[in-house]
Formats: C-alpha cells, structure tokens, sequence
C-alpha cells in the first residue's frame, strides 16, 4: 500500500525512554513484544508504509542491541535508517533527531511505544499535510468522562476535588505519528529552548508546541490499534492484539 506522496518526508522513531513504568529494567522499546523487541514492530510499521525517504531512530545512549536491530533492517531498504542519543526528556530526543535530518517537506513523529499503528494512519497524516496542513495529529474519541482536578477544600476527606468537568463531546485522545511541515516543527523546537524547567517538564507531544506558536493543528482519524504500550496491562492487551485485530499487522480491520 504505497502512499503517492509528492511530499519528502522524514519519520522520527522516538524509542529512548526508560520505561520506568512497564517496569522491566530496560528500555522500553528493548521490551519483547510477541516475539521481537517493541522497537522492530515500530520500525518495520513505519517501512511498511512507504512514506519515508530517511528515518531517524532515538535511541537510549550507550544501548548497542538496537542499534544492531535498526542495522539489521536496514539491510535491503532503500530508506536511510539513521540513529542518534537520546536526550532526559522526549521533546530533548526529538531535538535530537531534528539537528541530523537532511532537509524534507515533512516530518512524521512517531513513539516507538505505539508500536502497532496501522499503515492507513500514516498515510491520513501524510495526506492532510499535502492538503496544505503545517500541523496535523490522529486522534481518537474518549471513552471516559475526564475531570479537572484541584487540591481539595477538605484534606482530611480526600487530596482532591473536582474543578471542572469537559464536555466529552469536544475531547480527543492524541496518539502518533504527528506530522509536521520540517520548518514549523524545528522553529517550534527552537522556541521551546527559552522554556523553564516546569515548563519544559509539561510538553507531552510536539503539536503542543506548535499550538504554542499560534499554528492550526489539524486532527484525522487515529485507530484503537496505535495504543501506547506504556504499564504491563497495556503489553499484555498488545500481545492479545498481534494474536488477532493486529495479525497482519500495520491494516486496519
Ligand atoms: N522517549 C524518548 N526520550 C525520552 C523519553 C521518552 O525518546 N527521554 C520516547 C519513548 O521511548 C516512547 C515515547 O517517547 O517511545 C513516549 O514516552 P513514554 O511512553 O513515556 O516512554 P518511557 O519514557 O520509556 O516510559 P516511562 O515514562 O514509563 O519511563
Ligand atoms: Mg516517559
């Protein structure tokens, strides 16, 4: 399923998080999910897809098993697989790989924790971004009601109470790959330097800081398949989603 993009486009694998809370005492993308590291899963998602002229890998610093895994797939891949260090927060590793992108249209990046994200995903980001997008990310309904939390009036019944309830309605889940015109996204990143800590320490994706520059961000449709695997629940229903919907991996159902 090639995508006939006119765009040259760059993907971003973030993989260098330590996954502090699947718990495993390794890297998470390092983790064995069905029976490769969840890194291979990613990265052979994004090569499926046919989109992307170079790719760039974050990796742990000092790790060596994925590097070997990024070279092992490079070998019969026209695309250039790349890697770099990571650095101590996500945006810090996506810095990372911006400064060694040769110069494309777009960028794509995705989380190497949303391992199983189906091919039509990618191509619905790339397509919004040849349709003029400088900014665009899949998203999926919220099931849950979700609440605003405030420190409680009264400590000793609970911490918390609630300050606000969203309209469901108007609420999405963003997932990954966010797709980006290059020179938004390296122009949003240099703006995020003067950040201070606490601010820094908020910016959870990169379309925050696009938004922060006072860009649209358009939304398309994500999928349930593109989760991120992120506790040992959410590996087990993983695994359980290569056994079935995932089977042949990277197609919606
Ligand atoms: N990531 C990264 N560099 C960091 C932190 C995160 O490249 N300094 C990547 C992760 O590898 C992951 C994605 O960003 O693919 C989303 O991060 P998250 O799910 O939080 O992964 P971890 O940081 O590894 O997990 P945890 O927060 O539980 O430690
Ligand atoms: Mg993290």
């Amino acid at each position: 399923m090639e995508s006939q993009s006119t765009l040259r486009t760059a993907v971003i694998i973030v993989a260098a998080g330590s996954g502090e809370r699947l718990g495993q005492g390794i890297p998470k993308a390092a983790a064995t999910l069905g029976s490769e590291p969840m890194l291979g899963h990613a990265l052979r998602g994004v090569l499926a897809a046919q989109i992307a002229a170079q790719i760039c890998v974050v990796l742990p610093r000092g790790d060596t098993e994925l590097r070997a895994l990024v070279a092992s797939l490079q070998e019969g891949n026209d695309v250039q697989l790349m890697t770099v260090d990571g650095g101590s927060t996500r945006a810090d590793s996506v810095r990372n790989a911006l400064e060694v992108l040769s110069e494309t249209d777009a960028v794509l990046v995705h989380d190497a924790a949303r391992a199983l994200a189906p091919t039509e995903v990618f191509h619905r980001v790339l397509n919004a971004l040849e349709s003029g997008a400088k900014a665009v990310i899949p998203v999926i309904p919220v099931v849950d009601t979700i609440k605003v939390a405030s420190s409680s009036e009264r400590p000793d019944i609970a911490p918390e109470q609630v300050r606000s309830t969203p309209i469901r309605e108007s609420l999405r889940a963003v997932q990954t790959p966010q797709g980006f015109e290059l020179a938004t996204l390296r122009k949003a990143h240099d703006a995020s330097a003067m950040f201070t800590d606490a601010q820094a320490a908020a910016i959870t994706d990169d379309a925050m800081l696009v938004e922060s520059q006072g860009i649209p961000v358009y939304l398309v449709r994500g999928s349930e398949l593109s989760l991120k695997i992120t506790t040992p629940n959410d590996l087990l229903f993983a695994e359980a989603l290569l056994e079935g919907p995932a089977a042949p991996r990277w197609v919606e159902g």
